[in-house]
């Protein structure tokens, strides 16, 4: 079973543990890098809870750790999903889906339409996650901000 939660700044050492996991393991699905936000200070870590932004963390219950992050914020068009992170020994079993109902949940309390994100182009295991949730390409295409090597597609899906 799958739960997805919330997070505020009190949560921010453990928002920081799963990201920098992230970061690590897949840095080509990321606009930052692991060099960046590990030289992150508390102050800038509890920066990134603020009314415009809510990070959500899952759980698994036979994980002892959080099994994925997700982060959502306002846009002038929509809501943008960033951060999707599911550990790999996590995978496979909805936790994606369960992150991406509770961003979607998030935008459509706040008034917005639309969900918008950029995916690496060649990252098929999250395109095929995006796509069954009804994920579209924009047909915007822009360089991944951390490898300009990697090109990455901007997505929406309408809430
Ligand atoms: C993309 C990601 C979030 C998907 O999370 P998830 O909860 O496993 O999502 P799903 O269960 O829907 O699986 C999605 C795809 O992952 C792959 N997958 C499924 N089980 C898996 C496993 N045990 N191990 C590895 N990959 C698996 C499959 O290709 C699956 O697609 P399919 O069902 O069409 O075959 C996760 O793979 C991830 O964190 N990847 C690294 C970071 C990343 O790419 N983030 C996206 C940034 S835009």
């Amino acid at each position: 079973m799958v739960s997805v939660r919330a997070t505020g700044p009190g949560d921010w050492e453990l928002v920081r543990d799963v990201r920098l996991a992230a970061l690590r393991d897949a840095p080509d699905a990321f606009a930052s890098t692991y060099e960046r936000e590990a030289a992150y200070t508390e102050e800038q870590w509890r920066g990134w809870f603020s009314d415009r932004f809510a990070m959500f963390l899952a759980h698994l219950e036979d994980r002892a750790k959080p099994a994925g992050l997700a982060g959502v914020f306002d846009r002038d068009d929509g809501a943008g999903l960033v951060s999707m992170w599911v550990r790999p020994d996590a995978r496979g079993r909805g936790v994606g889906e369960a992150l991406m109902n509770a961003a979607a949940g998030w935008a459509t309390d706040r008034g917005h339409d639309a969900m918008y994100l950029w995916v690496a182009e060649a990252n098929e295991p999250a395109r095929r996650l995006y796509e069954r949730y009804g994920f579209t390409p924009t047909g915007d295409r822009q360089p991944l901000p951390s490898n300009p090597a990697v090109p990455e597609i901007r997505m929406r899906r309408p809430l």
